[in-house]
C-alpha cells in the first residue's frame, strides 16, 4: 500500500479526535514523479492533497500520505547543491554552529536528510566525527563521493541505537527541510533523546507555517510535506517528549522559514526571548483557531482564479507562455490550476536529470534553462518563487530582449 488514510478525524501526532480538514487541492501525482515520454501513456499514482489541523495539538497535517519509501528512494530528484543561494545560507549555518553551538570535539554531529552533501560537506571541516543520515541512495552517493561519511536509512529509533552503540553521543543533530518529511514526529522525538548528549543541540528548519498563509503558498503543500509547523505546535509536540526550544529564528530561505533551537529539558542552556515573542506573534495571528484555516482555504481558491486568468488572457493576447523551473511547487501550482500543454510550451529547468521528462499529471516537456533566452519565449511564469531572486538575476537577457516573468505570489502578476 503507497497511500496511507487517516480516520479523517484523528491528529497524527496526538491521537485526538480532533482534526479538522480545511484545504482539499484535489488529486495530485507525486510533486517529483516527473515523468519519461514512454510513461506518458501509463496511469499515473495520484493521492488526494488534503490539509488538515488538529484543534488539540495545533500541528497542521496531510490527512492522507503516500509513505516514505515511495518518495525517497535512488531516483530523488532535489539534489540541494543546485542552489548558489542555499550553498551559501548554509556555510552561514556552519558557521553559526561552529562557533555556537559546538563545544565538545569528542562528541558527534548527526545530520538527517544531509542530501548531497551540502551542510555536511561545512560541517566536516569543522567537526571530527560527521555522520550523515540520507535514505535517498542517489544523493547520499554524491555526497559519498565527497568522502563524507552517509548512512543510506531513514531516521529512526532503531538507527538512534546503532548510532549511539557505534559513536559518542551527539553534541548536534541538524535537519534542514527534512522534518516535515518524517511521518512520525512522535519517533523521531526518541530517537532524538537516545542519541543526544546531555547538553546536546537539535537544530530544525523549515518551511514556516505562517509564511506560507500570508503569501497564499499553497504550493507549499505537496506530499513530501507531511507536517507545516508553527513554534506553538512544535512546543507542544517536543515538551511531550522532554525536550524543549530554546531559541527560534525566522531566516528567509525558501520563500521564509523558521530555524528552531532544542535541547533536553534538563540541559544548562537558558531559554532565549526569541521562543516567547514567536509565541505571542502566533497567538495574536491566530494560530491556534480553525478559523484562521479557513479564511486561508478561500483565499487559496481566489488565488488559483487570478492566476489561471492572467494566464488565459496572455495566451488570448497570442504570446508564448513557458514554465521557469520544474519544482514540486510547480506540480501542485499547475495540477490544481489546470495549467497544461493549452498555456505552457516548455518548462525550463536547470537540472540535467529532470531535462527530456515531463511535468507530473500536466506533461509538459522539461527542457535545459541553457536555451531559454535564445528560444525568446514572451512569458515566463516562475513556478518555484522562492527561487526568484537568483532566476530574475541570472537570466538578464531574457528581460534585456523584452521577456518578462509571471510569478502567482503573493499574487498573479506580471513582474
Ligand atoms: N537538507 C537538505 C536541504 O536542506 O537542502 C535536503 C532537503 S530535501 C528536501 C529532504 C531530504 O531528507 C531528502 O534528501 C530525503 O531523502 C531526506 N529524508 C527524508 N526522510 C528522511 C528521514 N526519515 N531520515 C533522514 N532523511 C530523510
Ligand atoms: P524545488 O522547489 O522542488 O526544490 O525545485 C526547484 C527547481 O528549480 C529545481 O528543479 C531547479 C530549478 N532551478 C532552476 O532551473 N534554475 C535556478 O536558477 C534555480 C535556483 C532553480
Amino acid at each position: 500500500m503507497n497511500e496511507i488514510s487517516l480516520n479523517k478525524k484523528i491528529c497524527r501526532l496526538c491521537d485526538a479526535p480532533s482534526l479538522q480538514s480545511f484545504l482539499d487541492l484535489g488529486r495530485m501525482p507525486i510533486a517529483n514523479a516527473f515523468l519519461t515520454s514512454e510513461q506518458l501513456k501509463d496511469t499515473e499514482f495520484t493521492f488526494n492533497l488534503e490539509v488538515g489541523f488538529c484543534e488539540k495539538c495545533f500541528i497542521v497535517q496531510l490527512i492522507d500520505m503516500v509513505e516514505p519509501n515511495k518518495l525517497f528512494h535512488e531516483n530523488y530528484a532535489y539534489f540541494s547543491s543546485i542552489s548558489s543561494v542555499m550553498d551559501n545560507h548554509f556555510a552561514d549555518l556552519a558557521n553559526e554552529i561552529n562557533t555556537e553551538i559546538f563545544y565538545d570535539p569528542t562528541l558527534s554531529v548527526i545530520e538527517i536528510g544531509s542530501n548531497d552533501g551540502i551542510l555536511l560537506s561545512k560541517l566536516t571541516g569543522y567537526a571530527l566525527n560527521t555522520i550523515g543520515i540520507e535514505p535517498s541512495a542517489n544523493v547520499a552517493s554524491a555526497a559519498r563521493k565527497q568522502g563524507l561519511n552517509v548512512i543510506s536509512r531513514f531516521f529512526d529509533s532503531s538507527l538512534a541505537v546503532e548510532l549511539s552503540e557505534k559513536y559518542n553521543a551527539a553534541q548536534l543533530v541538524v535537519g534542514t527541510n527534512v522534518l516535515c518529511h518524517i511521518p512520525d514526529l512522535n519517533e523521531l522525538a526518541k530517537s532524538l533523546n537516545i542519541v543526544l548528549d546531555d547538553e546536546g543541540v537539535f537544530i530544525f528548519e523549515d518551511p514556516y507555517l505562517l509564511e506560507i498563509m500570508h503569501k497564499l503558498a499553497y504550493d507549499q503543500i505537496y506530499d513530501e510535506h507531511y507536517y507545516y509547523f508553527s513554534v506553538t505546535a512544535l512546543q507542544v509536540l517536543f515538551a511531550r517528549h522532554g525536550l524543549r526550544l530554546f531559541k527560534v529564528e525566522p531566516i528567509s530561505v525558501h520563500g521564509g522559514s523558521m530555524r528552531i533551537y532544542g535541547c533536553k529539558l534538563s540541559s544548562k542552556r537558558s531559554t532565549d526571548e526569541s521562543v516567547v515573542r514567536q509565541l505571542a506573534i502566533e497567538d495574536e495571528q491566530g494560530i491556534s483557531n480553525l478559523s484562521s484555516y479557513l479564511v486561508f482555504a478561500d483565499k487559496v481558491q481566489q488565488s488559483r482564479s487570478s492566476l489561471v486568468e492572467l494566464l488565459h488572457k496572455l495566451k488570448d493576447e497570442g504570446k508564448s507562455l513557458v514554465g521557469y523551473a520544474a519544482s514540486s511547487k510547480g506540480t501542485v501550482i499547475l495540477n490544481y490550476c489546470g495549467i497544461n500543454t493549452d498555456i505552457l510550451d516548455y518548462v525550463y529547468d536547470n537540472t540535467p536529470s529532470k531535462q527530456g521528462l515531463y511535468t507530473p499529471g500536466t506533461h509538459i516537456p522539461i527542457v535545459s534553462t541553457d536555451n531559454f533566452s535564445s528560444d525568446k519565449p514572451d512569458y515566463a511564469f516562475i513556478l518555484a518563487w522562492n527561487h526568484m531572486e537568483e532566476i530574475v538575476a541570472k537570466e538578464e537577457e531574457f528581460r534585456n530582449q523584452g521577456g518578462k516573468f509571471v510569478t502567482h505570489i503573493p499574487e498573479a502578476r506580471v513582474v
